[in-house]
């Protein structure tokens, strides 16, 4: 079982204050002291999983079309960091491996958000779970998404993997599905949480995600309602004032 306490998690790497989903993000997470990293999984025309928010490259490169219309080698050419900085010009997509491989040395659990609500990705679950147990990383990756049948499939293939589902609201059919799929969590998005909600899930030994949370006095609403992972795009603020609200 991961260790499971208010963890800071940033939310795309450190998005607000660096291109989400770039190294730079990821980067700056590491060196604010973020306990995780959140990204988004998509797959190449090519299945390679690679880390990127929409299943579109329009926002954030200046080409157009479906990640899955290209292959690894294009997407690899394309700038993800001018649209937010132009200093920012040499940040290119990443590969899952890529990724993985950085992160492995340090202690950083990794939550893996698997992009299927839009676009079908056959066999993505299978792929994205072989390259983690292939780099044994297994006990430090929360797979989550939007679509429950993702985490269905990531359980049929390991029940022991740490599966949790993304939802806008707490809801009763919500709580039903979280035991039906033996979730481990729950990511819910913060306006929605309060300790009400979390207690229902505590019962069956789920924890609750919030995300996005990127103000102070959010953050203050989720810790008093013990939630047990804050997902943000400011590590660096939110570990300051965590530590400020909580002693
Ligand atoms: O995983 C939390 C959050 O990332 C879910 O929404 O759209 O930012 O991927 P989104
Ligand atoms: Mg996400």
């Amino acid at each position: 079982m991961i260790q499971i306490k208010p963890l800071i998690i940033a939310h795309r790497g450190a998005s607000f204050d660096r291109p989400e989903n770039s190294f730079a993000a990821f980067k700056l997470a590491y060196d604010q002291g973020a306990e995780g990293i959140e990204t988004d999984v998509h797959l190449s025309k090519d299945n390679v999983p690679v880390l990127i928010h929409d299943h579109t490259v329009n926002r954030v490169t200046s080409q157009k079309g479906l990640i899955k219309q290209f292959t690894f080698k294009e997407l690899k050419q394309l700038d993800i960091g001018s649209w937010f900085d132009p200093i920012y010009h040499t940040e290119r997509i990443m590969s899952l491996v890529d990724f993985l491989q950085w992160a492995e040395p340090s202690q950083l659990m990794i939550n893996l958000e698997l992009k299927t609500n839009k676009v079908n990705y056959p066999e993505v679950e299978a792929i994205v779970y072989q390259s983690v147990e292939e780099l044994k990383m297994l006990d430090r990756v929360v797979f989550s998404s939007f679509n429950h049948l993702s985490l269905e499939k990531l359980s049929q293939l390991n029940p022991n993997t740490y599966r949790a589902l993304l939802a806008k609201r707490h809801s009763s059919r919500l709580i039903k599905l979280s035991q039906q799929l033996n979730l481990t969590g729950i990511h819910l998005k913060q306006r929605a949480i309060n300790l009400i909600t979390t207690k229902k899930y505590h019962q069956f030994n789920q924890y609750v995600g919030a995300y996005t949370v990127n103000q102070p006095n959010d953050l203050r609403r989720c810790l008093r309602a013990k939630c047990d992972m804050i997902i943000t795009d400011r590590p660096g603020l939110t570990i300051e004032k965590k530590e400020l609200f909580l002693n």
